[in-house]
């Protein structure tokens, strides 16, 4: 029988979880974590990730701010934004929201905004800290994949983990954070040769493709742990994720839907990683 991994359960209780601790750093120490979140131009996912990050910051205890500005804002302009909340003692973490309109460099916003405060973990200190074994700051996302693997205990040690995506988002840090649990590790992608058959050796197969039900049930082996990334669209307009989950969970131990998996996680690791900010700023 497979098990359904409920991210949204999960998130709820972590998020519940986290209000008192939150309430309690407040007693003790005076301090309210502090995230901003920065938005520019109109795009409507990036509108919904943004509207749902701040309800559960607001939720949870924290100060959350949105900075919402004009697709046409120059990238000076908001470098100097990103600074001045580097600068500004009150906010702990800060996230500029992706992806970022083409006339500004991400990768020159993303180094600016200060490694301590980088809740995404994207700055490049940040990702090698994680590569070293060190990390601070994760990625959200593979983040809470982590978590889904430690509340229904299954075990990495010695499993085959195969990665389909190798973004600096998902990708690449997910399979960092699985070798640091003792996976063996491999990351696969729009190049791989064969990916059906290395898909199949796989015992934790997570996928990040952004191909609405590429993943069908000859790409998994029968009792495999199923991690679904996909956050996709179907005609009907209809949220779907990679994996095509009603036959794949026919032969799967563990599978995570979409909705109501991974997604709901990534804004819990969110809050957490500026609580455990603003925890660093105590002495
Ligand atoms: N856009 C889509 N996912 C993400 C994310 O995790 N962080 C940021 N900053 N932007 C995103």
């Amino acid at each position: 029988m497979v098990t359904k991994i409920d991210g949204k359960r999960l998130a709820t209780k972590m998020q519940t979880n986290l209000a008192k601790k939150v309430k309690d750093l407040k007693q003790t120490y005076d301090i309210v974590p502090g995230l901003v979140v920065i938005l520019v131009g109109e795009d409507p996912a990036s509108q919904v990730y943004v509207r749902n990050k701040e309800r559960s910051a607001l939720a949870a205890g924290f100060k959350s701010e949105v900075v919402r500005l004009p697709e046409t804002i120059s990238q000076e302009d908001l470098l100097t934004l990103v600074k001045s909340y580097n600068n500004d003692q009150t906010f702990h973490g800060i996230l500029v929201q992706l992806p970022l309109p083409r006339h500004i460099d991400e990768e020159a916003i993303l180094m600016a905004i200060s490694p301590e405060k980088d809740v995404d973990g994207f700055h490049p200190v940040n990702m090698g800290l994680l590569w070293s074994g060190h990390a601070i700051m994760k990625p959200c996302t593979p983040a809470g994949i982590m978590e889904m693997f430690k509340e229904y205990n299954i075990s990495l040690l010695g499993k085959n983990a195969l990665v389909i995506g190798r973004s600096n988002i998902v990708g690449k840090p997910m399979a960092q954070l699985l070798l640091d649990e003792n996976a063996t590790v491999t990351i696969a992608h729009s190049r791989t040769k064969n990916l059906q058959e290395l898909a199949k050796t796989a015992d934790i197969l997570v996928v990040a493709i952004g191909r609405g039900h590429m993943i069908t049930k000859d790409f998994v082996k029968p009792g495999a742990v199923v991690i679904d990334v996909g956050m996709n669209r179907d005609d009907n307009g209809k949220l779907i994720g990679d994996v095509k989950f009603d036959e794949v969970a026919d032969i799967a131990s563990y599978i995570t839907p979409v909705p109501g998996g991974v997604g709901p996680m990534t804004i819990t690791m969110l809050l957490e990683q500026t609580y455990e900010s603003a925890l660093r700023k105590i002495n």
